[in-house]
């Protein structure tokens, strides 16, 4: 008979998350730690970043912390470098951080859309080139997984001209990416998650959020753990050969 059991466990591997101190991020380290990975959360909040490590591992999970800055190469060569010297080469990046602030197109700045693209395309672009190389060099294959919004997909509000942009430049990440490490056996999927009420979504700054994005869901509003569910699946044993796909975990907007 065929076990399942094993299909979903990240016993033993590391796992690098992005703004794991917060909301999403915090939810997929909490899922990614219950599946038996180690989990490093890499945070600009560098005390969030302590104090949900060591919920963790007072859970008794394995989990560590260390700074980042996304809008800052020198610090994203640094925290790469660190991740591999104390925990060993990731099997898994997620590259979940990013800012969410809103401004109307016909009041944008190139500074805001330098700001949003910085952290949330550019940042991604670094840490999967500084992951991906030691993944390469290892040669035991990997998984990269791009946290986007289901903005792509128009479960959008006033005001996310930036940062629609910036996931856009995030999904032509991820395919291209997933085109250029499939020989290596590193996969790299993008979650599409759709709102939820986190501490970085409340406190977004900008117009107020009107637009489509507001329409009442029939399966309800997402919590982290629904968007790490998706990144469970992608990180998994299970997902070997599932690469360069795409999934909206958006309570079922596109049906509304
Ligand atoms: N919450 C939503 O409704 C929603 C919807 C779609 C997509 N997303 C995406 O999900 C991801 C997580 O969002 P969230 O709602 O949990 O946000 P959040 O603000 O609650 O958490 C984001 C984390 O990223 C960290 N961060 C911010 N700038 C950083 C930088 N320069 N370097 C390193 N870390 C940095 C923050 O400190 C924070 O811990 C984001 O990429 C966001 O765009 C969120």
């Amino acid at each position: 008979m065929t076990k399942t059991a094993g299909l979903f466990e990240l016993d033993n591997r590391v796992v690098l998350i992005t703004g794991g101190a917060s909301g999403i991020g915090a939810g997929i380290a909490t899922t990614l730690a219950a599946a038996g990975a180690t989990v490093v959360i890499a945070d600009i909040d560098e005390d969030g970043a302590e104090r949900q490590a060591e919920a963790l591992v007072s859970a008794g999970y394995r989990a560590g912390a260390l700074p980042l800055d996304l809008s800052d190469e020198t610090s994203i060569v640094e925290t790469c470098k660190q991740v591999v010297t104390r925990h060993g080469t990731p099997w898994a990046l997620v590259n979940n951080a990013g800012l969410q602030d809103r401004e109307l197109l016909l009041e944008g700045t190139a500074e805001e859309w330098d700001r949003m693209n910085r952290v949330n395309a550019r940042g991604p672009f670094l840490m999967t080139r500084e992951i991906a190389r030691a993944m390469v060099s290892q040669g035991a294959g990997g998984r990269i997984i791009n946290i986007a919004s289901a903005a792509l997909r128009g479960s959008i509000v006033q005001g996310l001209v930036p940062y629609t942009a910036s996931k856009g430049a995030l999904l032509g990440l991820s395919r291209a990416t997933a085109f250029e490490l499939a020989e290596h056996h590193i996969t790299v999927n993008t979650v599409l998650p759709g709102g939820v009420p986190t501490p970085g979504a409340i406190a977004a700054k900008g117009p107020p959020a009107l637009g489509p994005a507001q329409r009442s869901l029939p399966l309800g509003l997402c919590e982290p753990a629904d968007i790490a569910a998706a990144v469970l699946f992608f990180a998994s044993p299970a997902a070997g050969r599932v690469t360069n796909q795409v999934l909206a975990v958006d309570g079922g907007f596109s049906v509304t």
